[in-house]
């Protein structure tokens, strides 16, 4: 009689843990558009912090590292390899201490500073406006310049503009000229102040919408050069700023920014970047799906003043934050990264797709050796961390053409809370190859996905997958390929619409369908 009930109570067990699996249920509609998913929902950020700018892509001319015009080529060929569409600079709070008019002409004769924010460390200017431009030309990316209304004047910033872009007879292009750059240089991506709510200037929100009307007011058109004017956005969930700044500047603004960290733990002690149990790693994952919250209630007051979304929503700072790696410089926010790293660059990418009707920009915080860096350095040394290798796989979306999906299926379940264990987007490109980047964050469970491909008659699938053995494996200097992409065999089509995929557990994977 006991052997029976126990013979039961498994058979139940399998029973449910079949009913389970069974949830995932996933429509792609495969002919229907929703619009393009912009390249520069891929774009980065890097400030003068830490060894993001010099050791990161800054070596000099004269060094023994590879570099073209004294920034390093390892770096770059890197980027360009994941088609990085923008790059952000020079901060982050830093933009707001920067005089620009410091980092141009003779590099000897460049006045020095205190880098306040990041370290109290020198800051030579021997990266300044020329060097930044030349990285972008050298990336092929669209630069991005954040203006300092901080500690700026409004003059200093609409020279910058007019020393950068204008092509004529005036003051400030022919210094550009006198410092080497004949012909100006396109710049359309312009902030105007950053994170002017705190270390911008801890100004409300009504306040920094006058400034920055004023600000705008004279950041001028030269020739065909069109600024898109990217406004100070909100703090997270400070929706009150969204609000104002739509209310009081919207018909200024073509971009409105937002900022959000993923921090396991508090600020205080935001938690170790390799050394965490499943608890930290739950968190993590949940205050990453906080963004799909976040970006729907800051576009619903975007919607009320903007209803044909005009204005783009422009995640320009986002990211882990953890402890600094013991023993560095705590300014210097340098922090490994592992695959729990890749599985929230995985999430907030798919998020940012799945909104890429009103958010037009995102920037990773920050590219080289600072928060969730795709690049590590030492001297001569680079690795790629895990976090690159989901932008290398979803680059595959850059530019191309949102398609609905829905998806209902299992949860993750850790003590008594519940989130999403599964994310996923899909884009169609200009070939008709469909591309799928699904997430699964359950630490310990694979997620079957019965999907049903609407709307196309599918012949092949291929696919590539981001997993590793433990959740807090990374790339060292020592074993740079640690973790790294692979060939996913784990995708079956079958009669042209039915497509079932095994997802591993902690794992991100691109689907091409054709
Ligand atoms: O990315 C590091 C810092 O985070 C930036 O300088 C600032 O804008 C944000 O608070």
């Amino acid at each position: 009689m006991k052997r029976k009930k126990l013979f039961q109570v498994f058979m139940l067990a399998i029973a449910s843990s079949i009913t389970l699996n069974a949830q995932n249920r996933l429509t792609i509609e495969a002919d229907q558009e929703k619009g393009a998913i912009s390249r520069h929902i891929y774009g980065h950020f890097s400030e003068h912090l830490g060894h993001c700018i010099y050791g990161g892509y800054w070596v000099g001319e004269e060094a023994s590292i590879p570099n073209t015009r004294g920034i390093r080529n390892d770096v770059v060929e890197a980027l360009k390899d994941v088609r990085i569409p923008n790059l952000r600079w020079p901060g982050g709070c830093f933009a707001d201490e920067y005089h620009w008019m410091d980092g141009i002409g003779p590099r000897d004769q460049r006045p020095k500073m205190v880098n306040t924010h990041w370290g109290g460390v020198v800051e030579d200017n021997s990266f300044g406006t020329h060097e930044f431009l030349d990285l972008c030309e050298q990336l092929d990316a669209a630069p991005y310049i954040s203006g300092n209304l901080g500690s700026g004047t409004v003059e200093e910033m609409s020279k910058w503009i007019e020393y950068i872009t204008f092509d004529g007879e005036s003051p400030m292009a022919n210094l550009r000229r006198q410092n080497g750059r004949e012909k100006p240089w396109k710049v359309k991506f312009w902030g105007v102040g950053n994170e002017s709510w705190g270390c911008g200037g801890n100004m409300t929100p009504d306040f920094y919408s006058d400034l920055y009307r004023q600000y705008a007011t004279f950041c001028r058109n030269y020739g065909d050069n069109r600024l898109y004017k990217i406004a100070c956005g909100a703090n997270g969930d400070d929706y009150n700023w969204t609000e104002t700044l739509m209310r009081k500047a919207g018909g200024r603004m073509n971009g409105l920014s937002l900022h959000y960290y993923t921090v396991p733990l508090n600020w205080n002690d935001k938690g170790s970047a390799t050394n965490f149990d499943e608890a930290e790693y739950f968190a993590t994952i949940r205050k990453t799906l906080f963004m799909n919250e976040l970006i729907t209630r800051h576009s619903t007051i975007m919607d009320r003043y903007d209803p044909y979304k005009r204005i783009g929503l422009i995640v320009d700072e986002w990211g882990t934050w953890y402890n600094v790696e013991p023993g560095t410089n705590p300014g210097f926010l340098y922090q490994q990264n592992t695959l729990r790293d890749a599985i929230v660059a995985g999430i907030n990418l798919n998020i940012f797709n799945n909104h890429s009707d009103r958010v037009k920009m995102a920037n990773l915080a920050q590219t080289v050796n600072v928060l969730q860096s795709v690049i590590l350095t030492d001297e001569e040394k680079m690795v790629l961390t895990p976090t690159y290798w989901v932008f290398y796989l979803y680059k595959v979306h850059q530019d191309a053409t949102l398609l609905p999906v829905s998806f209902t299926g299992n949860k993750y379940r850790h003590g008594n809370e519940d989130i999403d264990a599964v994310s996923v987007s899909a884009s169609k490109d200009a070939t008709g190859k469909i591309h799928v980047t699904l997430v699964n964050a359950d630490l310990s469970n694979e997620q079957r996905i019965e999907t049903q491909l609407r709307g196309i008659s599918a012949k092949k699938v291929t696919g590539k997958v981001l997993t590793s053995a433990k959740i807090n494996d990374y790339n060292s200097f020592e074993q740079p390929s640690n973790i790294t992409v692979k060939d996913f065999k784990g995708a079956t089509l079958s009669g042209g619409s039915a497509l079932s995929v095994v997802l591993p557990a902690k794992a991100v994977v691109m689907l091409e369908i054709e």
